[in-house]
């Protein structure tokens, strides 16, 4: 197994069961969970049947998700996760979403991240293409999706039902060939 992925900052590794109190407290703030499927009604029990579900392969089958948690290498603290889907109609290609505690934004974590998850799925699961989704309002994914080089492909108005109100997607994406060089 290839995890814990490292970067100078991070550790990623699947989430365990360990994660749980962490994970429960930023799926629980409102302004997390704004943009995302849940809502703050996110419970200790929702979280252990997520990391029940959990492959234990290195990368999800096709229609699964795997959800990696960022921790602090030094002390394991939990500053969020990201999670790979593996999409089923399509070889070799994934989504990707992710997640951080409020107090852990604005520090560059998403994107440390975010560029080493994508250097794993293209080097290491050998990848062809990588996509995110996310609704037009959130700008601060659309800012972190375009710093990691992921290009906004196309937008479907009302696209989802959800929290009462159609949302519109922006969707991104990733080709092998066109991962940044490494600095
Ligand atoms: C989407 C999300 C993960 C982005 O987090 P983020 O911390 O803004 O993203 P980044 O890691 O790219 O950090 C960029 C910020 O860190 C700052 N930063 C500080 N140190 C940095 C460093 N070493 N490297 C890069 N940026 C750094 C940047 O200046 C930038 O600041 P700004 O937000 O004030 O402009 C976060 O907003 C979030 O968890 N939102 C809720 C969940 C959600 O909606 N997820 C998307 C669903 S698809």
């Amino acid at each position: 197994m290839p995890y814990p992925l490292r970067t100078p900052r991070l550790a990623l590794s699947p989430l365990t069961t360990g994660d749980i109190p962490a994970f429960v407290a930023y799926r629980q703030d409102t302004d997390v969970a704004r943009w995302q499927g849940w809502d703050p009604s996110y419970k200790e029990a929702d979280a252990a049947e997520l990391i029940a579900s959990q492959p234990t392969a290195e990368l999800p089958s096709p229609g699964g998700w795997l959800q990696l948690a960022i921790r602090n290498p030094e002390d394991g603290t939990l500053y969020g996760d990201v999670a790979i889907h593996s999409l089923d109609e399509f070889h070799d290609t994934f989504e990707i979403g992710v997640t951080l505690a409020r107090s852990n934004q604005h520090r560059g974590i998403a994107r440390e991240a975010v560029t080493r998850v994508l250097d794993h799925l293209f080097t290491s699961a050998n990848a062809h293409r990588v996509t995110a989704n996310c609704d037009t309002r959130n700008a601060p994914v659309a800012k972190l999706l375009t710093a990691v080089g992921m290009k906004k492909e196309s937008t479907e108005t009302d696209a989802e039902f959800s929290k009462g109100e159609w949302i519109t997607l922006d969707n991104y994406a990733i080709l092998k060939t066109e991962l940044p060089p490494k600095p």
